[in-house]
């Protein structure tokens, strides 16, 4: 393994060419399945406005402090999400925060690339006016022989990794980069599209009242818990993604502007995304608490009793291909940069070793759905266990141990120069004192108790 400074010296690092490119590729890092498959099941499943409100409330209080902690670790060190602390911390064991979030993408990228694949399916059928031949129990019927089936889902798993893996390959720049300044806009521009077409429905009332006005009675411990595991999905956060893309963002950004927008533009799409699902899912009398075939089953469902439905399922499952795909290649990048910086890999050789691992992981997460349903784990189907272990597990120890360093071992005047470019930029001193109050006492404080809640109980 490489010594802490020496990924830093080579000068060799790719980097973000303009600031529009880099607030579309972290809010296309941000903006993925978390938004358009996760977030609108989880609001149905958790009583609709209330999680919303509880939601909104993680995002300002954890997410965004431990969002700008990973971007302070990240474009300080200009380090993968390992390196950084062998470069921050060097000789210590922080190093284990590194290791912890690139075995969280591991497992994240294997069931994300499998759901990605469903996206390819869901789109082809799209285009192919798939839907339109028989209501929801056959499209229910659909779905889980899909699903289960033991070839077809690793087609398309596949598929959807090497897209994933194609764009890496290619580098910040002219991957990840271009990819996201092209694919950002026009993701926007179908959501809103999509929403103005579901809110202006017969019948699409109850829907914003669902989505708008709280009916506390709903809310259990359970609705905390999935609430904040969906705002470290969402945001990406706990998994060095922000620390990997943080680290190829240039020292003369103003990085908690980044932050913010990054935070306001993905709960944006969270929301867009629920008013594009739930006003439909009322206009048509269907339960919203459908779990996690609420996209692929309701939707279509949806689309097949919608004039000109047969287009607007086209351009949803662009939608949700699209941004699955801004997403899953950050997910990919932290793993390829570790291998890259801290085993002296080519970009192409590390993009091929790791797509090797996540595609198998990937085929596992799959088969689980069908041939291997009796293989469990804690009760769990590996699929299951994989996204449990990185949004309920992995990320929150992940944010906990980044905000701590941050807050505790960094300090305070680290977070002050980081914050202001070492005086350059004017960030109220209030703000920065309200920051460090959180990283240090608050987040750590409640990650601690949500995640002894959740494992004690
Ligand atoms: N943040 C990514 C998403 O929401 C992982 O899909």
């Amino acid at each position: 393994m490489k010594d802490a400074s020496s990924s830093h010296q080579t000068g060799q690092r790719d980097s973000f060419g303009s600031s529009f490119g880099v607030l579309v590729a972290l809010a296309g890092s941000a903006v993925g399945l978390g938004n358009l498959w996760r977030f609108p099941y989880l609001v149905g499943e958790n009583g609709g406005a209330a999680f919303i409100i509880i939601y909104l409330g993680f995002v300002c209080l954890l997410g965004i402090p431990v969002l700008l902690s990973e971007f302070i670790i990240g474009r300080r060190s200009q380090a993968n999400a390992r390196g950084a602390f062998l470069h921050l911390a060097p000789g210590s064991r922080w190093t284990i925060t590194g290791t912890i979030a690139v075995i969280c993408c591991t497992l994240l990228l294997s069931f994300y690339s499998v759901v990605g694949g469903w996206g390819v399916e869901y789109f082809i059928r799209a285009v192919c006016f798939d839907f339109t031949r028989g209501g929801e129990a056959a499209l229910s019927e659909m779905f889980s022989t899909f699903t289960v089936s033991p070839w077809k889902p690793l087609v398309c798993h596949t598929v959807f990794l090497l897209a994933t893996a194609l764009i890496v390959i290619s580098g910040i720049q002219n991957g990840i980069e271009k990819f996201s300044k092209i694919m950002m806009p026009l993701l926007f521009v179908i959501m809103i599209g999509l929403a103005i077409r579901s809110l202006t429905l017969p019948g699409a009332q109850a829907g914003i009242d669902y989505l708008f006005k709280p009916d506390w009675s709903e809310v259990s411990t359970g609705t905390f818990l999935a609430a904040l595991g969906q705002a470290f999905f969402s945001l990406s956060l706990g998994s060095g993604m922000v620390i990997t893309y943080g680290s190829y963002v240039s020292k003369k950004a103003n990085i908690t502007r980044l932050g913010i927008e990054t935070a306001v533009a993905d709960t944006l799409f969270a929301l867009i995304a629920g008013c594009a699902i739930m006003p439909a899912v009322f206009a048509f009398g269907i339960s919203p608490g459908e779990g996690p075939g609420l996209v692929f089953i309701t939707l279509p469902h949806i689309f097949s009793n919608l004039p000109l439905g047969g287009v607007i399922a086209i351009f949803f499952f662009l939608a949700l291909l699209l941004a699955a795909l801004t997403s899953s290649i950050s997910v990919l990048e932290v793993v390829v940069a570790f291998c890259m910086e801290e085993f002296h890999m080519k970009r192409k050789t590390a993009v091929l070793i790791v797509f090797s691992v996540i595609w198998a992981l990937g085929c596992l997460c799959s088969l689980s759905l069908g041939i291997l349903d009796h293989w469990k784990v804690f009760g769990k189907t590996i699929f299951d266990l994989f996204d449990y272990l990185t949004a309920n597990v992995l990320m929150l120890i992940g944010g906990l141990l980044v905000v701590v360093f941050v807050g505790w071992k960094l300090g305070r005047k680290v977070i002050h120069d980081e914050l202001t470019n070492g005086g350059k930029l004017h960030i109220p001193a209030a703000f920065i004192d309200t920051y460090a109050f959180l990283v240090r006492f608050v987040a750590p404080a409640a990650l601690l108790t949500i995640m002894l809640f959740q494992y004690l109980s």
